[in-house]
């Protein structure tokens, strides 16, 4: 969305942010979701999304877990709004406000009918749609779901359904401390946090990466899709180092379902692959990564997310 770029003073009339993380995350409070959103106030919310930190170098960041009420991440990287009340209904309307919203469509070749309703509302949980009961970790469905427990950005292996927004609600959490938390990572500081020496290099180079969905999905469970050749399949592709057109700020696109770097032999391009997710996700880093928390929830409580995708229209996707 270019030209939302905001001040850091900007104030807002309705709504009230509080800082979640030094670099990109704020919880937004003042939205009223039982009633119409007038657009005035989606407009603060837009702006609030492109806002640039005044202080995001001012401390060192902590990585973050999340359990979210709704969450959608973009500028801000993730904004959160807690208690919305929304139904699938108005998850889905909301989601329309900020743009074309990616849909399963393309993905559901059998006739079936989407699981809650809508299309364009994904599954994001560990819920199996034909029992309701928690799957199994040894399910095909999860272990294909072990690719989310990775950082990703969605869809980044299709590129004309690139995604800017995802917009997720959860509707049922497992127990605290059971795990199943929803993880971020701030690649526009990742970025900027780079020695010198590789920024230089991505630069310079202006790396291309390829990905495909069966990449983040082989490296998360290699004994399930030990017989899928992903070099096989078709690649989409991105460069690495991107400006993130409402901020300004330069960001590493990156992700696991990135396969490979263009033009560097297998090894290089391996290591600066792992090189640049580990720096962007170390612990005390630094918007549009994410991944699912592990924990012991796994294959005994109940994690029903949904999410919503908004079609990116910046002209790097
Ligand atoms: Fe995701």
């Amino acid at each position: 969305m270019p030209g939302l770029l905001v001040t850091p003073e900007m104030k807002f009339k309705t709504l009230k942010i509080k800082k979640l993380h030094p670099t990109f995350a704020a919880e937004i409070g003042g939205v009223e979701f039982d009633k119409p959103i007038p657009n005035d106030v989606f407009q603060e919310i837009l702006a609030a999304s492109a806002k640039v930190l005044a202080d995001r170098r001012a401390s060192i960041p902590v990585f973050i877990q999340l359990p979210p009420t709704l969450l959608l991440f973009r500028q801000y990287g993730v904004i959160v709004f807690r208690k919305t009340g929304l139904d699938d209904t108005g998850h889905v309307e909301f989601s329309r406000r900020f743009g074309r919203l990616d849909d399963m469509r393309p993905y559901m070749t059998d006739g079936s009918e989407p699981q809650y309703g809508y299309y364009e509302l994904f599954d994001a949980g560990n819920i199996d749609p034909n029992t309701g009961s928690v799957l199994q970790p040894d399910s095909p469905r999860a272990q294909y779901n072990k690719g989310n427990a990775l950082f990703h950005i969605d869809s980044s292996f299709n590129n004309p359904r690139r995604v800017s927004y995802s917009i997720l609600k959860a509707h049922e959490l497992p127990p605290a401390g059971t795990g199943g938390n929803t993880g971020f990572a701030d690649t526009r500081t990742a970025f900027e946090e780079l020695n010198p020496q590789l920024k230089t290099e991505l630069l310079e180079h202006d790396y291309i990466g390829a990905h495909s969905l069966y990449s983040s999905r082989k490296k998360a469970a290699p004994e399930y899709f030990k017989d899928v050749d992903v070099k096989k399949l078709s690649m989409h592709k991105h460069r690495i180092v991107q400006n993130h057109e409402p901020s300004g700020r330069m960001t590493l696109y990156i992700a696991a379902h990135m396969d490979h770097i263009e033009n560097l032999p297998p090894q290089k391009s391996r290591e600066l692959i792992e090189k640049l997710v580990t720096h962007a996700t170390q612990e005390s880093t630094f918007c549009v990564m994410h991944r699912v928390e592990g924990g012991s929830f796994e294959g005994q409580y109940r994690r029903d997310l949904r999410r919503t995708a908004v079609h990116d229209d910046s002209s790097e996707a």
